[in-house]
């Protein structure tokens, strides 16, 4: 019994020890409650991608009919397109004052999407008043670790991994 508790330690040690420093297990999942709450109205959370691909750029998004982006989508492109993600601490700021711009000042000349996307949709209503700075920042967060699949984080596809 002692060896399988001592094992356990030693397995959580070092799955925590994968997970970057600054990722906040406690402010991804109020991020997710604000993504919930205040997003999916409009956005889904998260489809794959090659499903998601053929829908906007075959499809005419015919077949999932989405209102708008999704979250694994966004995040991906946020991460892509906004910033350096050499420095992950400051990638994260960089990344969340372009999403405090887009919430308060959404314009189609600012996106971050594919055109074959974005294409789709008008321009995402403001949410100012809507949503606090602070808000953003934990709902950024959230974003942030979302979607693992280009390289930046491998936890997405497995949250016990948080
Ligand atoms: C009423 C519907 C609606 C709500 C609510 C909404 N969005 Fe959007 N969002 C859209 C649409 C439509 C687009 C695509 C058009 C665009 O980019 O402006 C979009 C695009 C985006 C983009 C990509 C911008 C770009 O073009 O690069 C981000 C980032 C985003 N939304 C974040 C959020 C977040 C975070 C929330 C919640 C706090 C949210 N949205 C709430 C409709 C919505």
């Amino acid at each position: 019994m002692k060896t399988l508790i001592m094992t356990f330690a030693l397995i959580s040690s070092t799955v925590a020890a994968n997970l970057p420093s600054e990722f906040d297990r406690d402010i991804y999942i109020s991020g997710e409650k604000i993504f919930d709450n205040k997003c999916s109205e409009c956005h889904v959370k998260s489809m794959p991608i090659p499903l998601l691909m053929k829908n906007f750029l075959e499809e005419n998004n015919q077949t999932l009919k989405l209102k708008a982006p999704t979250g694994n989508e966004i995040s991906f492109r946020l991460k892509q397109q906004v910033g350096h993600k050499e420095d992950m601490e400051f990638h994260l700021i960089q990344t969340n004052d372009f999403l405090k711009d887009y919430l308060f000042n959404p314009n189609l000349a600012k996106t971050i999407c594919l055109e074959g996307v974005i294409k789709h949709f008008e321009v995402m209503p403001s949410m100012k008043d809507k949503i606090t700075e602070e808000e953003i920042e934990e709902v950024n967060h959230f974003l942030y670790f979302l979607e693992g699949f280009n390289g930046i984080n491998e936890y997405y596809h497995d949250e016990t991994k948080f």
